[in-house]
């Protein structure tokens, strides 16, 4: 694992959008594996400038997203699809017919060899972004007694829907959701993860110095032959050196 540590969230920000925009200039038709929340947002406004000043094209590029929320409907305004619409697709050229989602609203035993599928035909995924939950999750896999493979319908736990359910104004948050398991992060060629925050110290402690164990999912990083990780000083600030 590489760790680097930044002043601020828009510093790293600029880091990892610099890393995405590089790798797609050089592969214009990268495919590359994209996460929602607050974590990844520095980097999406990074990549969308860059987009708009002409200094890369994603027009060739295919996304796959980590997760989305069952029951509710795709196009919801806190469906993970919108997000990713409102903080990224709709600022960049994207081709809408390269962006993969799973789908919370049908079979996931059949969704989750589906997307296995368009992940395999795609020649499988080069750079995957993930943030960290602070129960050390990485998509939705929540802290669990074994290590996940494809993706897979999650009951999600009472931290991440404490976490999450600010964003749920109007209506309850979902208490399940479908996402890629473990293994389908684990065989992205390059990872990077980013942490800013206080409330992830503990899990990134526990990712980078702890055990590796599936009650912190992201603690597997340390066995990926090519993950970076992006922190802040308060998200570094329990690690040992
Ligand atoms: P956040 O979520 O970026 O909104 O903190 C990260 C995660 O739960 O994976």
């Amino acid at each position: 694992m590489k760790i680097n540590i930044l002043k601020t969230a828009d510093e790293i920000g600029e880091a990892i959008g610099k890393i995405f925009c590089d790798y797609v200039n050089e592969k214009p038709n990268a495919v590359l594996g994209l996460a929602t929340g607050a974590s990844p947002v520095p980097t999406y406004n990074y990549i969308a400038k860059q987009c708009k000043e002409g200094k890369v094209s994603f027009k060739d590029v295919t996304t796959f997203n980590l997760d989305e929320y069952c029951d509710l409907p795709k196009k919801h305004a806190n469906s993970f699809y919108s997000f990713m619409v409102d903080n990224l697709f709709s600022k960049v050229d994207i081709n809408f017919d390269n962006i993969n989602f799973l789908d919370g609203n049908t079979d996931s035993v059949d969704e989750s060899a589906r997307y296995a599928k368009a992940i395999k035909d795609a020649n499988g995924i080069d750079v995957q972004l993930l943030g960290i939950g602070r129960n050390g999750h990485i998509g939705f896999n929540e802290p669990a007694d074994e290590f996940t493979d494809e993706a897979f319908k999650v009951k999600l736990t009472d931290s991440t829907i404490e976490a999450n359910s600010i964003y749920f104004t109007d209506i309850a948050m979902p208490h399940y959701a479908i996402t890629m398991g473990i293994g389908s992060i684990m065989r992205a060629k390059s990872i990077i993860l980013v942490a800013t925050g206080e409330s992830k110290a503990e899990a990134v402690k526990a990712m980078i110095e702890g055990e590796v164990t599936p009650k912190c999912p992201a603690s597997i990083l340390q066995q990926h032959e090519d993950a970076t990780i992006f922190l802040d000083e308060a998200a570094a600030s329990l690690l040992k050196k």
